[in-house]
């Protein structure tokens, strides 16, 4: 394809897919979802995400991180543990773990999934080690047949950092249904938005009341005791309303993105040294980002290539810094070189639901001009 399109205005990363059945059900929330009928979309929404996930219990969250410090909690991580944690994620994943007054244990991530290295987990596992939590970064998911080996033979727990992998598989079965509890966000640029919010999502009885139970301030039952200090990371029935429109439209949701990620390996998987996405044969990685990682020698570098594409109106992102070079968590003991090596040289590209071939092609011919490739 070789048009003559030209960008009016800044072709951005991200951008969600709002239909008439979002206005439809966030219009009736609007409009009726109050007193007995306050809970409706949120339980609705709980109840469909469960199913589409296949697990039995969901909780509706403001945030994937809400849902993660919430996880965690549930699964009994506390003062002294260990959790360990990719070092290319977003910072929430460690953070989390901080909450809890746990240490937050970074392992590197694989080349090609970009997702924690199972081969590097188990001489990260101590004494002290409570929990493991794979990222599936970016909607890939992480390689979870050896992950789930490794922590079994521990008797570790799983909590799965799924923020940004609504409808990616691993081998047929969902993520978030890989461990012993999950987390996903439908933040503002997610594949599924309600413009902040996230999911908790677990087969386990035990792990979901003690979560359920925390997130109502420790309520004892159905009054107002309280017994424990508790929290509150709450989802509103407005915003269950547009997460159930969106759930609703999910597979469309993800075809999109895939079709768009298509585009965009058609155009560029032929330049050496460039590595894009990858998808592991078996799984489906839902590309919430497209991206590309650096790895040749080209006539600009990663940080030339982003000023490069925004004087011609294209957004992008670098990838999140290793975590354990951020000055939170920083520790100059620690390398990790495929992280760092990510965050210095890897991009996400436009990925929102909206662009058209024509904008990919646009982009991908501005990259390849930019790169000398
Ligand atoms: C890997 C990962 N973990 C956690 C989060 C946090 O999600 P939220 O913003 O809903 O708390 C994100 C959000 O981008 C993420 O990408």
């Amino acid at each position: 394809m070789s048009t003559s399109y030209r960008p009016t205005k800044m072709i951005l990363t991200a951008g969600p897919s709002i239909t008439d059945r979002e206005v439809e059900y966030v219009t009736d929330a609007v409009k009726n979802g109050w007193n007995e009928r306050w809970s409706e979309y949120l339980t609705k929404f709980e109840r469909t995400f469960a199913d589409y996930i296949g697990v039995r219990y969901s909780m509706a969250t403001s945030s994937a991180t809400g849902a993660l410090h919430l996880g965690l909690l549930a699964l009994g991580v506390g003062e002294g543990d260990e959790v360990i944690v990719p070092a290319q994620t977003w910072v929430a994943s460690a953070s989390a773990v901080t909450y809890c007054g746990a240490t937050p244990v970074f392992v590197d991530v694989e080349r090609d999934s970009w997702c924690l290295d199972p081969a590097l987990l188990e001489a990260a596992i101590t004494p002290r080690t409570k929990a493991i939590m794979p990222v599936h970064l970016y909607g890939n998911p992480a390689d979870m047949h050896p992950i789930r080996e490794i922590a079994r033979r521990h008797g570790i727990r799983i909590i799965e950092d799924a923020a940004p992998s609504v409808g990616a598989l691993y081998q047929g079965t969902h993520t978030g249904a890989l461990g012993d509890v999950a987390a996903f966000s439908f933040q503002g640029a997610k594949i599924l938005s309600t413009g902040e919010g996230g999911m908790l999502v677990t087969d386990d009885e035990a792990i979901f009341e003690r979560a359920r139970k925390l997130n109502e301030h420790g309520r004892a039952g159905a009054g107002f005791l309280i017994d424990e200090v508790g929290f509150k990371y709450k989802m509103t029935n407005l915003q269950a309303a547009l997460g159930l429109a969106q759930l609703e439209r999910i597979e469309d949701l993800v075809a999109k993105k895939r079709e768009i990620f298509g585009w965009y390996r058609d155009r560029l998987s032929d330049i050496e040294g460039l590595r894009m996405n990858d998808e592991r044969a078996g799984d489906r990685c839902i590309y919430w980002m497209s991206s590309l990682a650096l790895e040749g020698q080209f006539a600009t570098d990663r940080d030339g290539l982003i000023a490069g594409l925004r004087e011609r109106m294209v957004d992008s992102r670098p990838f999140f810094p290793a975590v354990q070079r951020m000055p939170v968590f920083l520790d100059e003991t620690k390398r990790m070189p495929v992280a760092e090596h990510l965050a210095e040289n890897a991009i996400n590209l436009p990925s929102g639901h909206n662009l058209t071939e024509e904008q990919v092609d646009y982009v991908a011919t501005q990259i390849r001009e930019l790169l000398g490739a």
